[in-house]
């Protein structure tokens, strides 16, 4: 059977944790859906379009990857993609009460939903996207925590790309 699973996020901007659980992920299903959440309340660093061409520089062609964006629900874009779960990264116990509360909470929206947790590994556990942003704004180097691929791309956009 075709088994089918999403990894949702914001992505802004993918890091190297992201890319190491999408590639765990490739491995385990048919088909994983890299999918940007699109969400025009929330303002982020990188513009859609920004986010998608790093996540495809940082993954490359990996041949059960595909890099989407959705908007609106999480449960409901599932249910159109025929998605059998959702994948989330836990780097610390301080993840687990928010990732518990949105599989709950997608669980009654979509109950056929499973989600999935894979456990970031020790070089990500400390990483997130607000950590990269706050040093790559201030001209730091951030080679260790994205791709090399993207580093280029992130240093243009703070305008340290000397
Ligand atoms: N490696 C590195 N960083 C990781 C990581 C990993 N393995 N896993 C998570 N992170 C970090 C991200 O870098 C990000 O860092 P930041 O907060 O410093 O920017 C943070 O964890 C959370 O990011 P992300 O995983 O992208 O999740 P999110 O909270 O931005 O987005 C969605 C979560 C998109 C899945 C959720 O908001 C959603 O489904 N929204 C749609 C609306 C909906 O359905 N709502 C109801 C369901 S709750």
């Amino acid at each position: 059977m075709n088994k089918i699973v999403i990894y949702p996020g914001s992505f802004d901007p993918v890091t190297r944790g992201h890319v190491e659980i999408i590639k765990r992920a490739a491995k385990m299903f048919d088909h994983v859906i890299v999918a940007v959440l699109v969400n025009s309340a929330k303002k982020p660093c990188f513009s859609t379009d920004e986010r998608l061409d790093m996540l495809r520089l940082a993954l490359g062609n990996i041949h059960n990857v595909e890099i989407a964006s959705f908007e609106g629900l999480l449960a409901n874009y599932c249910k159109e993609r025929k998605a059998d779960a959702v994948i989330r990264g836990l780097r610390a116990v301080t993840d687990f009460e928010y990732e518990f509360q949105m599989a709950l909470t997608n669980k009654k929206l979509n109950p056929n939903l499973e989600t999935i947790f894979l456990t970031a590994d020790s070089d990500s556990m400390y990483l997130s996207s607000s950590m990269v942003r706050e040093v790559a704004s201030m001209g730091g180097d951030i080679s260790n925590f994205v791709p090399a691929c993207v580093c280029e791309k992130i240093a243009e956009h703070f305008g340290h790309n000397d």
